[in-house]
């Protein structure tokens, strides 16, 4: 298995809005190791959250190759980035994206369903990934039964699910209060630890993205040369 778990080189994204070509990323090159946990920070419409669609291969860059466990995903066809997208990649969002009807392990366990991974122990991965997150108690909770923190601890729990490749979260701490917040990046920067689990993580926020282990920021299309040391986990109240 490769040390590097994302490759990225000379990877440019333009979008065209009618006549008008709105460049986004340009010639970008960025390497992640396996294990890694990530930030990535920059203005307001730098490119941060293009860039992780296009790792979780949402959106396709204009140019340029992107490997993900060295499989070139820039060139792939919808079917193959489908499963791409559904074994490698674990998604958690700033508003959490869990389905109101489902209760926190059914939420979880879909995902499982969904890649036909671990038919008859879902039910018990759910459940385990659940107390993981620190929910033991919560399962049969649906979301409106649940805080906003809470919440977030599923969708975490639910892009575990499948043992991805990489967790992607665009600003998982966007939607929280203080409190939530706090807890939210203690667990993310814990399972990092202890999982080994790569973890890249879009934030505006300079506390929460001090608590991962490398910084990175995006502007002018570019990851720009100022790279900071992180790993300050967010100081206890
Ligand atoms: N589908 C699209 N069509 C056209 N332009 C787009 C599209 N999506 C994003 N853009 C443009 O690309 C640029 C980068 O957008 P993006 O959402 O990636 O920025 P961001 O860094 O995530 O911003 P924010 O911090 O506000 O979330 C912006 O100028 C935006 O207007
Ligand atoms: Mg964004």
């Amino acid at each position: 298995m490769s040390e590097l778990v994302l490759k990225i080189a000379d990877l440019s994204k333009t979008y065209i809005l009618g006549k008008r070509d709105v460049r986004c990323l340009c010639d970008l090159n960025l390497e992640i190791r396996r294990g890694e946990f990530v930030a990535i920070m920059g203005p307001s419409g730098s490119g941060k959250t293009t860039l992780l669609n296009i790792i979780g291969c949402i959106d396709k860059p204009t140019k340029g190759k992107v490997l993900i466990d060295g499989i070139d995903t820039a060139s792939l066809s919808e079917s193959r980035l489908h499963k791409i997208r559904r074994d490698k990649i674990g998604f958690v969002f700033q508003s959490f994206n869990l389905f109101p009807y489902l209760n926190a392990r059914e939420n979880v366990e879909l995902a499982m369903e969904l890649s036909g991974k671990y038919k008859g122990q879902r039910k018990q991965r759910a459940k385990d990934s659940l107390s993981t997150v620190g929910l033991l108690g919560r399962e049969e909770h649906r979301p409106n039964r649940l805080s906003q923190g809470e919440q977030q601890r599923v969708a975490i729990a639910r892009a575990l699910a499948n043992d991805p490749a990489i967790i992607l979260a665009d600003e998982p701490t966007g939607n929280l209060d203080a409190k939530n917040k706090q807890e939210i990046v203690k667990l993310l920067a814990n399972l990092n630890l202890t999982k080994k689990t790569t973890t890249i993580m879009v934030t505006h926020d300079e506390q929460v993205g001090a608590s991962a282990e490398r910084i990175l920021f995006l502007d002018n299309g570019k990851i720009q040369n100022k790279q900071t040391k992180g790993r300050k986990l967010l100081a206890q109240e």
